[in-house]
């Protein structure tokens, strides 16, 4: 039973600066809700029930976003905003949410080696804080499942288009079943050539503790900081990781497109907004519905 998740949200985020200068990415909100609130419900929602944040120095705003706020709560009972109080509520019972902080921003690799003495002897799940993935299913609780059948390390992929692979972290590797494959090859951005399928790394991981000493004796790798995806590449070497290929849609907010992207998409899909927010929208792309 895998019960405890690592979400590493430490990153600089220099992709979104200046938004990202005194707070982490992760927190940046998707409408009303901080990215980092819809990876700890798919987390929570796949049963687990324990999760570390690896954070960096602008931890505070995540630790209070998990944390209560009596003086809110006190204001909203006083004006029976019940709704709104349930909500406020339920985020601080959300899961046991424990925090470390990463000294020196070394890469993901780097950032998972703090989780060792949280996670022990155990299989994990590990979330990307700046990675949303809708799904049916939450994709966690597709990896877990995937673990339980192959009791091997689990990276979930995604499908993206041949002509986009050089944007990715590619895998390559033998077919198991038509969403399960038998990983022997990670290439950081590939050309469309040399990639050895169109299946990119998605964000979301089961890793076992074999996973550390895999990340002991990796080097350093780009700009110099201990890559993730080296070590899974030595543990190919010593033991089965397979891939699963997801289903659902991933956004990651990291970027200042997709972010765009991922708002708009998630404003669509609200009840309250979805008329209001469509026909706003038709109507400003029609009124600049000229060449650029
Ligand atoms: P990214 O590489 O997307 O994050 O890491 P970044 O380094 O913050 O981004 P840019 O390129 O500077 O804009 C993916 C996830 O891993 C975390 C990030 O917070 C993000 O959630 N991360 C990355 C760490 O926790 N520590 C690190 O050293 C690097």
């Amino acid at each position: 039973m895998i019960k405890k998740a690592v979400i590493p949200a430490a990153g600089l985020g220099t992709r979104f600066l200046p938004a990202t200068k005194a707070q982490p990415k992760e927190m940046l909100p998707i409408i009303d809700t901080p990215t980092i609130q819809y990876v700890v419900q798919e987390a929570v929602d796949s049963g687990i029930e324990d999760i570390l944040i690896i954070s960096g120095r602008n931890k505070r705003a995540m630790e209070d976003h998990f944390d209560r706020n009596v003086e809110l709560e006190d204001r909203l009972a006083k004006e029976e905003k019940d709704t709104l109080f349930n909500e406020i509520r339920h985020i601080a019972d959300m899961a046991n949410i424990h925090y470390v902080r990463q000294k020196e921003i070394l890469g993901l690799g780097d950032a998972i080696y703090y989780a060792r003495f949280h996670t022990g002897n155990e299989p994990f799940a590990v979330l990307l804080g700046d990675t949303i993935i809708n799904s049916v299913m939450p994709v966690t609780q597709q990896l877990i499942d995937v673990y339980e059948q192959y009791q091997a390390t689990t990276v979930a992929v995604e499908v993206v288009p041949r002509d986009k692979v050089s944007r990715y972290g590619i895998v390559g590797g033998e077919k198991l079943s038509d969403h399960i494959m038998a990983i022997d090859q990670f290439i950081e951005k590939p050309s469309v050539q040399e990639a050895p399928s169109n299946l990119a790394i998605a964000g979301r991981y089961i890793l076992t503790p074999e996973i550390y000493t895999a990340l002991e004796q990796t080097p350093k790798g780009k700009n110099n900081e201990l890559q993730l995806t080296d070590a899974l590449m030595n543990l190919t070497h010593k033991e089965k990781v397979v891939s699963h290929t997801i289903q659902g849609k991933r956004y990651d907010i990291g970027n200042k497109l997709d972010y765009l992207k991922t708002t708009v998409e998630f404003a669509l899909r609200r009840k309250e907004f979805a008329k209001p927010f469509y026909d706003y929208l038709k109507k400003i792309v029609e009124e600049n519905d000229r060449p650029l």
